[in-house]
């Protein structure tokens, strides 16, 4: 078998930290692409001379054009402006809207069967860009958020708890924003409904934290945004899709009347595997759940018609 060529668009913090965790679990050769001259070559060539030492096989290189994406079977989209202190995600919503559509229109040029793992906020809204210009199904195109945010909720109830992580189960819907919605109703430790091990005011500040932990981090950071989380969920991502895993996870998929909502992207649970989203899963939601995900939703609509009317997508 040969192997699998990934892209990744972007060479800052959270495209070369996505590059390297690709190159470090070997799940293909690495085409890291930037327009800043020089730049991506360089990370690239650093991350594959960290492979003797780190034990990996995986060719890295950099590029500032999409040509040596050619025959990409994954692409992780990273590039956009990211967050300021202050900055709403929807701030970004022109701006990298017309990012994504130069993006997505250089990968079909020569990837036209890639897969199209975004990462660039506003997530839900860029995913509707990328599907839009690229023209692939549905399945094709998925956005990295749910697991990003389920990664950050799972951490604080096992701080909470003072209990391994590992063991911590739990599932964020909805959109990448404020309006996000961590299920308290599915979260577990081993099987334990975190219900039966925390107060109801200890939930509900651990899903508050979950809702603004990308702020938090903003706001530590002072320039720029999260990129070790972030990246270790589009790897994560990733390697379902390439090794056909079919994890279930929570992604940003567009749906087309499953829980009532239709033509927009939004995060729910999907399996993933090597026709990226196989199926998405449909769960039973608590109706105040089930509620929040509709306003989570519309949010991502008007904000999907906003970036139609900018970019001229009919
Ligand atoms: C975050 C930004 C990247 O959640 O959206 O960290």
């Amino acid at each position: 078998m040969s192997r699998k060529k990934i892209g990744v668009i972007g060479g800052g913090f959270v495209g070369s930290t996505t590059a390297q965790r690709i190159a470090e679990k070997e799940l293909g050769d690495v085409v890291l692409v930037d327009i800043v001259e020089g730049m991506p070559q360089g990370k690239a060539l650093d991350i594959f001379e960290a492979g003797p030492v780190y034990g990996y096989d995986s060719v890295v290189t950099g590029a500032n054009d999409y040509a040596p994406l050619a025959g990409a079977d994954c692409v992780v989209i990273t590039a956009g402006m990211p967050r300021k202190p202050g900055m709403d995600r929807s701030d970004l919503l022109k701006v990298n809207g017309e990012i994504m559509r130069s993006v997505v229109s250089g990968i079909m040029e020569v990837a036209p069967e890639a897969f199209l793992v975004v990462v660039s906020n506003p997530l839900d809204v860029m995913c509707f860009v990328a599907h839009e210009i690229s023209g692939l199904p549905r399945n094709k195109v998925i956005g990295m958020a749910g697991v990003l945010d389920t990664a950050r909720y799972r951490s604080f109830i096992g701080e909470a708890l003072d209990v391994s992580v590992k063991d911590v189960q739990a599932m964020v819907l909805g959109g990448h924003g404020d309006s996000m919605v961590p299920l308290a109703s599915t979260a577990s430790v081993s099987g334990i409904p975190i219900t039966q091990l925390l107060s109801k005011e200890e939930i509900d500040k651990l899903i508050d934290r979950t809702r603004h932990g990308g702020a938090e981090i903003v706001n530590l950071l002072k320039t720029g945004s999260a990129y070790y989380a972030p990246s270790a969920s589009a790897v994560a991502m990733v390697e379902s899709i390439v090794r056909d895993q079919r994890r279930i996870l929570p992604c940003c998929t567009r749906l087309d009347g499953e829980y009532g909502i239709d033509a927009t992207w939004v995060g729910v649970p999907v399996v993933l595997g090597a026709n990226g989203v196989e199926r998405i899963i449909e769960l039973e939601l608590d109706p105040s759940d089930a509620e929040a995900l509709k306003t989570s939703a519309s949010a991502v609509k008007s904000g999907q018609d906003e970036v139609a009317g900018m970019l001229s997508i009919t």
